[in-house]
């Protein structure tokens, strides 16, 4: 049986059947130390890493600063490596690598999975050119907690977003010979309190229905590489949990890429209390199915076994895949790529406007416009978190100036235009925070533009949604601008002008205040909803969040009309009732209303943009079949035929909804 697969694979892909047969030669060869030295990832600053060079010991290396240290470590390798096998190069490239694109959150805010490929196509060339053939993205973690300071890092909320978010990052990365990398699996996002490296108690419900699907969206776009997380789910280590590394990921959707674990998280077991020593850790962790340990040597430790076999296979496939063997050096370019227009185009769809009383927003270029607030003129900040070579960006204040308004103070001034919310570090890895709102030197501030009885409009930079209640009360204008990116500015400027109609819609529920966290559209329903006083709510604020899941508005209005369910397809009519060209984020919500447990108020199962002239209309249409219906529940996916609500909407509030019976 294996011969007749072995002459099929030999004529249907004979370069593949040629390297399968390298890969088995090698494996025949390699010493044990060998082998586990593909199994372990060095830092370029690590002290072991020049003995492990100097015998051919190292598989991969993440952070080199650049082509040239790269190809001084790879020629090292090879030099001591008897085989000549190639090192595999990787970094953390989330939004962009020299040319930054906005932080994923805000990419997912333009609900367009295009955009995302355009960021990860784009970063692809240009860390290749330096050497990088892997990345650690895309972060697929859902996040509803924005007390968690890595929700900048992911795709926001709502697990059908983000599924199609991380499909189509995994497309684009890919796409330009960057190998992707789902992280971190599973239900890093899950952290109690929102305390990062926290535990995650999620029942198998949870796991299935919410946090799994963005990972299965990127296995079945061909993901070559998965992260393990740092956190507990349940009482068991993600780093060491068999049931999802194993009976999940490989047996039931069938993965065949590689497993890495986070930084450290294989002898981080020790302190989970689940091994006595990293190398205890290490056998636990590869037994669960970890085939590359990030950082720690532990697995250098491991003993003998065919599992190693199993895992090298997959490191040097990824290997010849890449064409390391044939072209482990890189030349270094005479000009590196950038890609600052495609940078603008995603920034501008990135733009979520939160409010727009009056109309104050587009403003004209003749008005005499002030600019205040902290993060006016930084530049580094609108960088946000993991900006890789990125190094300097259009701040707001360059963006006004490129556009050509030169800005007046405040006291003089028709209009205020000020930059307030999060510096870059406060959001990303280890920066979860117990107040979400401005900080209060921030707020007096706000607060005395605003006395100054002049319009304001407020744009808020931020890594992931802050309790603006004050502003949403106070202020005419919000944009949320998240951190944009090499081209913030200008694309900031763009909106505020008029040059770009905004179309972003909130990829997360914005909480009034963080008490409230974790705050989503998509909860379940309880016996007691808002109504008397024995309900489900807090005393001191109103039911719901500030601004929910899918709001963003444009300068144009758009009309929902005529919802029709015809067989397997909902529809509806959305018009233009404005005066100016515009985009509409249209979104389809489904709910189960009677199941055989308990389903979420609402779910998102469809998104489509529409660009509309005024007064033109469209009619947009949604399937409403097996997929969108099913969910999982007893240790199956199942529909159960009954009674179901759909919405054809502009937000996960409102809309137009009518009841079916499936
Ligand atoms: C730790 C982070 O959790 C992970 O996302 C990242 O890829 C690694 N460090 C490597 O930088």
């Amino acid at each position: 049986m294996h011969r007749i697969l072995a002459a099929l694979l030999l004529l249907l892909a004979p370069q593949l059947a040629a390297d399968e047969v390298r890969i088995e030669k090698l494996l025949s060869e390699m010493t044990l130390q060998e082998k586990l030295g593909q199994l372990t990832m060095y830092a370029p600053d690590q002290p072991e890493l020049k003995d492990a060079l100097a015998k051919g010991l190292v598989g991969s290396v993440l952070n080199t600063a650049h082509v040239r240290q790269a190809n001084e470590l790879q020629s090292a390798q090879l030099a001591g490596s008897k085989h000549r096998i190639p090192i595999l190069f990787a970094y953390d490239v989330l939004h962009g690598y020299r040319t930054i694109f906005p932080i994923p959150l805000a990419v997912a805010s333009s609900f367009d999975p295009e955009a995302a490929e355009t960021v990860g196509a784009v970063s692809a060339r240009e860390a290749r050119e330096d050497a990088i053939r892997w990345t650690f993205a895309p972060m697929v973690d859902i996040a509803r907690d924005a007390r968690w300071g890595r929700m900048a890092e992911g795709s926001g909320e709502d697990p059908y977003l983000a599924g199609r978010m991380a499909a189509a990052y995994v497309r684009g990365f890919q796409s330009n010979g960057l190998l992707a990398c789902a992280k971190h699996f599973v239900a890093y996002g899950a952290a109690e309190g929102g305390r990062d490296y926290g535990h995650a108690e999620v029942t198998e419900a949870t796991l299935r229905n919410v946090y799994l699907p963005p990972f299965r969206a990127a296995v079945d776009a061909g993901v070559g590489s998965l992260m393990s997380a740092f956190n507990t789910v349940g009482d068991v280590p993600a780093t060491a949990n068999r049931k999802l590394l194993q009976d999940v990921l490989r047996s039931e959707w069938g993965f065949q890429g590689l497993v890495v674990s986070d930084w450290a998280a294989v002898s981080e077991l020790v302190q989970h209390g689940i091994a006595a020593t990293p190398a205890e850790a290490a056998r636990k962790a590869f037994d669960a199915g970890v085939d590359i340990d990030m950082w720690d040597g532990a697995f250098m430790t491991l003993p003998a076994s065919a599992r190693i076999d199993e895992a090298v296979r997959r490191v040097l496939r990824a290997k010849f895949a890449a064409g390391l063997f044939e072209e482990p050096l890189v030349r270094e370019p005479v000009v590196v790529s950038t890609s600052y227009r495609d940078a603008r185009h995603v920034a501008r769809r990135s733009i979520v406007l939160l409010k727009n009383d009056g109309g104050l927003l587009p403003l004209s270029k003749s008005r005499k416009i002030a600019l205040a607030g902290p993060l006016a003129e930084s530049s580094r900040d609108m960088l946000g978190p993991w900006h890789a070579k990125g190094s300097r960006a259009t701040s707001v204040r360059d963006g006004l100036h490129l556009a050509g308004v030169e800005t007046v103070r405040p006291i003089d001034a028709d209009v205020i235009v000020a930059v307030f919310g999060e510096t870059h570090e406060q959001s990303g890895e280890a920066a979860s925070r117990t107040s979400l709102a401005l900080p209060p030197d921030q707020q007096r501030q706000l607060e005395s533009l605003v006395e100054l009885g002049k319009p304001v409009v407020l744009i808020v930079m931020s890594g992931r949604p802050l309790a603006i209640s004050w502003a949403a009360e106070h202020v005419p204008s919000i944009v949320q601008a998240w951190f944009l990116g090499s081209e913030g500015g200008n694309a900031i400027a763009d909106v505020l002008f008029g040059d770009v109609n905004p179309s972003g819609k909130l990829p997360v529920s914005v909480p009034r205040t963080a008490a409230q966290a974790p705050v989503y559209y998509a909860h379940f329903p309880t016996g007691r909803p808002a109504g008397h006083r024995f309900t489900n709510r807090y005393q001191d604020i109103p039911v719901g969040p500030l601004y929910p899941f899918g709001h963003g508005l444009s300068y144009t209005t758009f009309e929902y009309s005529d919802l029709r369910v015809e067989g397997d397809v909902v529809s509806a009519t959305i018009r233009n009732s404005g005066t100016r060209a515009g985009d509409e984020i249209v979104q389809f919500y489904v709910r189960d209303v009677v199941a055989s447990v308990s389903r979420p108020v609402k779910e998102l199962k469809g998104f489509q943009r529409v660009s509309l002239r005024p007064d033109q209309s469209v009619r947009v249409e949604f399937p409403l079949t097996r997929r969108e219906l099913e969910f999982w529940t007893n240790g199956a996916w199942v529909v159960e035929p009954g009674e179901f609500q759909v919405w054809i909407a502009p937000s996960s509030e409102g809309g137009l909804t009518t009841k079916v019976y499936r």
